[in-house]
């Protein structure tokens, strides 16, 4: 991550605009008073990120609108606090590093890495409550909010976990920071990130030969003389889903050096395919800080609604502040991405489009288990690449739910995950997620894409 300096200062305005909208997705808290003590406390605890951090990523998401980079945004779908610890940030972040340098070695573009993490504990649901043998109970709405236990001590919301959401936040964010400047992410070591189970699949071993072809051209740099330091670290970005508005107003900051405000949970946000309401508290929210933002385009959005949105969030055009993440389903993406692609240029305006492959591909397995197929995630994606192409568009980047461990989530892959396997390790708090050795085959299939 870039260093700056802290400059936050301040606090939000007592009455954000946002409160007077309707907010879709927040739990029902039952104890009111300890909400207001945890965001007292949560408004007094230092920023996670700072706003100079935030406009470095905003000129990437900008070179990204110009055709210049792409973005890699990806992590778990829900994180757990059991889950912040070192051993899984660094399987994530190997995931992540070794799609990167897939994608920068074969689609010879930089990347601009983004990860799901240091923050994404909240979900959005479908339903407020989940039956199980007769008994219905608060649906698990992500570690910040309640326990995924089928208790009702469980299931009730409870403040005290927006604090440990800070502090998991606070922690995986240093791992990350450790990671990617103290020598782990120096490219010298693109073999050490293919270890365990992963170099033994088809897509580790295609994997360890591009990282021999990555050595023998270090080897030749040096030889000549160059030995840059761009290559010893990696800019890496957290970013999660800006859901429950108390905790993201909390951590909300006026940036003293220019007097604006950045939500400072994280160095990018999005806004969900269900909370992004025009007249919402979402939107609203999101229109005041000054991060760069996404918003998810699902199926049904329609030209018009997606050009008000931009009109809310992007009203200076800064080709940098709003990310378009489409995700459309694999069978829908060839059809109802072109007419919001014209659109948007019909209008004249500069944004990266980010294709989310993931969660309008998602179907039950006989088995019960939430999944999705890899082919269906790669099937998306080329639609992504294809309509871009047609329209003269910059397909600007994806945007995955990953693991670096072993898991059976998602069917399919060089390494073959049937529906029958999928009880094996199984272990997503939310969506499945794409496993170490399908997010490669994915990595090398979107570089293939990218060339063209
Ligand atoms: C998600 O990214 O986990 C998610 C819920 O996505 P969407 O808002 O696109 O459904
Ligand atoms: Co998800």
């Amino acid at each position: 991550m870039t260093t700056t300096t802290a400059h936050e200062s301040g606090s939000a305005p007592a009455h954000p605009s946002w409160r007077d909208r309707p907010a879709a997705q927040q739990p029902d808290w039952p104890d009111p008073r300890r909400l207001a003590e945890v965001t007292g406390e949560l408004a007094g605890l230092p920023p996670l990120v700072f706003a100079g951090e935030c406009d470095v990523l905003r000129e990437r998401l900008a070179a990204v609108a110009r055709g210049e980079a792409f973005v890699l945004q990806g992590g778990d779908c829900a994180e757990t606090f059991a889950g912040a610890t070192a051993d899984a940030v660094r399987a994530k972040l190997q995931t992540l590093l070794q799609m990167a340098v897939v994608l920068t070695y074969g689609a010879s573009v930089p990347i601009v890495k983004i990860g799901r993490l240091a923050g994404q504990f909240a979900k959005p649901r479908t339903r407020p409550t989940e039956s199980r043998d007769g008994t219905e109970l608060p649906v698990y709405r992500g570690d910040a909010i309640n326990g995924v236990e089928f208790t009702a001590q469980a299931r009730t919301p409870d403040p005290g976990r927006l604090l440990r959401a800070y502090h998991c936040s606070a922690v995986t964010l240093n791992l990350c920071r450790a990671f990617a400047t103290g020598g782990y992410a120096d490219l010298h070591q693109v073999h050490a990130w293919n270890q365990d189970f992963v170099s033994r699949s088809p897509a580790g071993q295609r994997y360890e030969r591009l990282a021999r072809e990555i050595d023998r051209a270090l080897a030749f740099m040096r030889a000549c003389g160059a030995d840059p330091e761009e290559l010893r670290a990696v800019e890496l970005y957290s970013s999660h889903e800006a859901l429950v508005l108390d905790y993201e107003q909390a951590l909300t900051r006026c940036d003293s050096r220019t007097g604006l405000m950045y939500d400072t949970s994280a160095h990018f946000v999005w806004v969900g395919e269900r909370t992004r309401d025009l007249d919402g508290a979402h939107v609203e929210f999101a229109s005041g800080i000054s991060n760069p933002i996404g918003v998810k385009i699902g199926p049904d959005a329609k030209p018009g609604d997606v050009l008000a949105l931009i009109a809310r969030l992007n009203p200076a055009g800064d080709p940098g502040r709003l990310t378009l993440i489409t995700r459309m389903g694999a069978g829908r993406v060839r059809d109802t991405l072109p007419p919001l692609i014209s659109a948007v240029i019909a209008e004249g305006i500069d944004v990266p489009w980010i294709c989310d492959p993931m969660h309008g591909n998602t179907f039950e397995a006989p088995s019960g288990h939430k999944t999705r197929r890899l082919r269906d995630v790669v099937d998306e994606t080329g639609g992504f690449f294809e309509v871009h192409r047609s329209l003269g568009t910059h397909p600007g980047g994806i945007h995955i739910e990953f693991t670096g461990d072993n898991v059976t989530e998602c069917v399919g892959g060089s390494h073959e995950i049937a529906a029958d396997d999928l009880y094996q390790r199984y272990e997503t708090a939310c969506d499945p997620r794409l496993n170490r050795s399908q997010a490669l085959d994915l990595a090398f299939t979107v570089a293939e894409y990218y060339q063209g």
